[in-house]
């Protein structure tokens, strides 16, 4: 029997088509080389221990019978659940030891929730000699990522598994592989720290009191999304920065841009970006410029002067895989 595996699952960032993609329309998402790494072992107990320390958690345990409660402290759910949903699936019961180590703050918006729930559901269908496929891995994921924070489309779980650049549409519906090749991002931290549950209620609320209007802008977006998808593969990146302007326009008319991202946005697109918009679920995290070979130095000094902070990252990251 295998007593100990280890996995990495790489971050994302939102290309196109945020928030649109929680109501059935397509998004384009792409990993990048930030990874989180999940260690499991068996114990000989009736415990799941914990460690994870880049959420502040070292040590947590919790009884196998008892995984997944409501009152758990946050840093600990989406493994503990994630547990609780691979054991129930496959009727296991063993003690259990989680390491986690991720090479990003779990500040900046790129999916270390969904990295470290993918992590959990490969290390253990490994550990237990489960062999999952990757649609597999995603709705286990997906159901996890559900009962942890009760909303989301399932999009960064999607990019930790397949990895590289995807086209998806809400729930897994579609998940597309693109070969778009690398991506000249340059990508700016505001600092702020975005809830992401907390901003999806709030175009909910936005669309339950303005269905046509914000049907319209998901629509709009949608497009987009289709546009870039072209683009994309095309490789025009000229078109994709034109893309990006466009799509962060209807972000801001649904209200999820803030001051911060405008200002760092503002600053790349002055400083010669093809183009520039937020990722993700917006009010703070980073946003991301796509930049021409000759100006990515400036653009980098600039957001910096701005305030934000620059993450270097590569895409075409590898999803899920095996480390040891
Ligand atoms: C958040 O990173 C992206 C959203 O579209 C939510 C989701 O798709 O789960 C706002």
């Amino acid at each position: 029997m295998i007593e100990r595996i280890e996995v990495s699952a790489p971050g994302k960032l939102m290309l196109f088509g945020e928030h649109a993609v929680v109501y059935g329309r397509p998004c384009i998402v792409t990993a990048v080389d930030h990874r989180m790494r999940v260690m499991v072992e068996t114990a000989n107990d009736s415990n799941l221990e914990l460690y994870a320390p880049e959420v502040d958690v070292a040590g947590y345990i919790e009884k196998i019978n008892n995984l997944g409660r409501d009152d758990a402290p946050k840093g600990t759910r989406f493994v503990s659940v994630a547990v609780r949903n691979f054991f129930n699936s496959f009727g296991i019961k063993s003690g259990l030891k989680v390491k986690t180590k991720s090479d990003f703050s779990s500040e900046f918006g790129f999916g270390s929730s969904s990295a470290v729930t993918v992590g959990v559901v490969k290390a253990l269908s490994e550990l237990f000699e489960k062999p999952l496929n990757n649609k597999e891995i995603f709705n286990l994921s997906y159901n996890t990522i559900l009962d942890v924070q009760g909303v989301g489309s399932g999009f960064d779980a999607a990019a930790a598994i397949w990895g590289g650049t995807i086209y998806f549409i809400t729930g897994g519906k579609k998940i597309e592989p693109l070969a778009a090749g690398k991506l000249p991002l340059v990508v700016g931290y505001t600092g702020i720290k975005a809830d992401t549950p907390t901003l999806v209620r709030q175009v909910a609320n936005f669309y339950k009191e303005n269905k046509k209007l914000v049907g319209k802008i998901f629509d709009s977006i949608e497009n987009i999304v289709e546009e870039g998808r072209i683009a994309l593969s095309n490789h025009d990146h000229k078109k994709l920065g034109v893309l990006m302007d466009q799509n962060q326009e209807l972000l801001n008319e649904l209200g999820v841009s803030s001051p911060e991202l405008e200002n760092l946005i503002v600053a790349a697109r002055k400083a010669g970006a093809y183009g520039a918009k937020l990722s993700g679920a917006g009010g703070g995290d980073c946003m991301i410029a796509f930049v021409p070979k000759g100006s990515r130095k400036l653009i980098e000094k600039v957001i910096e002067e701005k305030g934000g902070k620059i993450i270097n990252v590569r895409t075409e990251a590898q999803g899920v895989r095996l480390e040891a």
